[in-house]
């Protein structure tokens, strides 16, 4: 959602921007420009639409060696070349590009704008008319921007130029996320590491409420009184290799197939000398000492609470909550005396996840996040933290990202559990290879996409029990890629209402996991099929009948959420790839949701 990337050194910027863009785009956008400033001026390039096509709108011979650019998901107008950013102020002095929300644009706009023309819809007009204002009042620039910052209510990330300075890039944050990147000669700003890996892997920090200025030779981080910050650079451990999708034609094929060897990095990962399963002690004695968990997720990541609260209920005797975050933080539950605080995000940045942390935090209960990005918001802010190891994740699409949020999950209820009954190491590595095998079948996922899903207008996923969990992300999975209208639902319920939307050929797709329950679905699919509907039934082996259409190699019955959703993952893919969607790039989706 909104990127950012911004360059100042000596080289022409226009393709370090353009391609520190397309390492963005990942996280979702419909418009998207860039500004090049040098000794005649600014030059502003922005249009809706991809960055192959803001490559086209680009005049490559115009030269410069400051620059910003931005991808846009459009939040304050809709999504056309003038709300596009960069924005400028009326003088065009300042051009900025933003990421975030500013809640307070009206009030801004009456108290002091009153007189300002506006170009665009966008409430980030606002802020860059404001430095304008107060440096037309006599202000100095860096005190007019922090002025300003100090006066907006919402979510900012930054990066502003005035062409009276083109040895300057100031950039300012406030819940969206914005990095600096250290360079030899150049320094760069970017909302994530994937924007500038290619030229530095030093990086520094900026926290919330905090302004930088960096110039080619010096960055200087400032709070918003003026007072300078000193902090030290990282380095990031981003390999540039992980970012590319090397032979593969999109990066959720390549994801899908990276999960066996995700897995098995992870259980090295959580491994200690002696080869058994370890956590830090901390966060068990934490969760132990508490008397109830909650569980706090967005999208893929709420699926996979949901399958972590099974986990820690059934192997650990945890009693857990699961809950979506932005209903959370406005709704907030009853809690209970203890509350152990969970919170599982594939970014790190999720602002409605960020948004009940910062409520938790303010009640003063412990908190864990597991996240797959070291550093991130949520990495940072939380009291403890376990990390997902699965690899950049740039489809939009989570896929390895969510099979890790399991494995993870199942790691701590095995360590937080008194004894744990099962040996978790073993039973993750033979998941690690029954995945293995499913990625090895895509001939068969191709061809049940072709014959149910190439055109069918809608969708259904049915099972009970865990099953139930992975038909709501398989649902998830079909409809944000495919376009296809797709419910998943707990079998038992489909008489209760839905069981009227069956016509014939409407495919339904049943997971079955669980011995428990293997007939009470069987049952409902004999219900659907008596009706019209066109079933794909997905079985583990061990409970797999004749018919069944993909059948599963055994695991232990509490992971086999992390197997069975691959199935549904590959045939979400091909689904989408015969109808001719833009698998990666989902229309209306971000992958990294900063804004509330
Ligand atoms: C967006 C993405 C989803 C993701 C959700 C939560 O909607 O498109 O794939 O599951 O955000 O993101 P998080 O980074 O917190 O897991």
């Amino acid at each position: 959602m909104c990127g950012i990337v911004g360059y100042i050194g000596n080289q022409d910027v226009k393709e370090t921007i353009l391609s520190g863009l397309e390492k963005l785009e990942y996280r979702g956008y419909d418009s998207a420009g860039i500004a090049i400033l040098n000794g005649n001026g600014i030059n502003i390039y922005k249009d809706k639409g991809r960055i192959a096509h803001l490559r086209n709108v680009v005049d490559f011979g115009v030269k410069g060696t400051v620059g910003i650019g931005h991808t846009r998901w459009a939040t304050h107008g809709k999504p056309n070349k003038v709300n596009s950013h960069p924005h400028q102020s009326s003088t065009k002095r300042f051009t900025l590009v933003h990421n975030g929300i500013i809640e307070n644009e009206d009030a801004l706009r009456l108290e002091y704008l009153k007189d300002t023309k506006f170009e665009s819809d966008t409430d980030t007009e606002v802020v860059v008319q404001m430095i304008q204002k107060f440096v037309d009042e006599g202000q100095e620039v860096p005190l007019a921007i922090r002025y300003t910052l100090t006066l907006i209510e919402g979510s900012y990330a930054l990066a502003i130029l005035d062409q009276e300075n083109p040895e300057v890039i100031y950039v300012a944050k406030n819940k969206s996320p914005l990095l600096i990147g250290k360079g030899e000669g150049f320094n760069m700003v970017g909302s994530d590491a994937m924007a500038m890996i290619h030229h530095t892997n030093q990086f520094y920090e900026l926290h919330d409420k905090e302004f930088a200025v960096i110039t080619k030779e010096n960055i200087t981080i400032y709070n918003l009184f003026g007072m300078t910050i000193n902090r030290d650079y990282y380095i990031g451990e981003l390999d540039a290799t992980d970012i590319e999708k090397g032979t593969y034609p999109h990066y959720m094929l390549k994801e899908i197939d990276e999960q066996p060897f995700v897995l098995r990095r992870i259980i090295a990962n959580y491994q200690n000398e002696m080869g058994q399963l370890s956590m830090d002690e901390n966060i068990l004695s934490a969760i132990r000492q508490s008397d109830r968990v909650y569980i706090v997720a967005c999208g893929t990541s709420y699926h996979a609470g949901l399958v972590g609260k099974h986990l820690l209920e059934k192997v650990a005797s945890k009693p857990t909550e699961i809950h979506v975050s932005s209903e959370f933080v406005y709704n907030t539950p009853l809690l209970s005396e203890r509350p152990f605080f969970v919170f599982i995000s594939q970014s790190g940045e999720t602002a409605d996840s960020r948004a009940v942390l910062v409520k938790v935090k303010e009640m003063g209960y412990p908190t864990l996040s597991i996240t797959n990005v070291k550093g991130s918001t949520l990495y940072r802010e939380t009291q403890y933290q376990l990390l997902l190891h699965a690899g950049p994740e740039i489809a939009v699409a989570s896929t390895k990202a969510y099979t890790a949020q399991i494995a993870v999950l199942a790691i701590l209820a095995c360590k937080v559990a008194v004894t744990c009954d099962i040996d978790m190491l073993k039973e993750l590595s033979i998941a690690a290879n029954v995945m293995e095998a499913l990625c090895d079948n895509k001939e068969l996922y191709d061809q049940l996409a072709r014959t149910y899903l190439a055109t069918t207008r809608n969708c259904f996923y049915i099972g009970r029990h865990v099953d139930y969990y992975t038909c709501l992300e398989a649902a998830l999975k079909l409809k944000e890629i495919s376009y296809i209208q797709t419910e998943g639902f707990a079998a038992g319920e489909l008489k209760h209402g839905t069981i009227a939307l069956i016509e014939d050929n409407t495919p339904v797709i049943a997971i079955i996991t669980q011995e428990g329950i293997n007939l009470n679905t069987r049952s409902n699919i004999k219900e659907v099929k008596a009706r019209g509907a066109a079933v794909i039934t997905m079985s583990l082996k061990r409970l797999s009948s004749k018919t069944d259409q993909i059948i599963i190699g055994d695991v232990h019955e509490y992971l086999a959420p992390l197997v069975s959703v691959i199935p549904a993952q590959l045939l979400s893919y091909y689904a989408a790839l015969h109808r001719d969607c833009d698998i990666d790039k989902p229309r209306n989706l971000a992958k990294s949701v900063t804004v509330e």
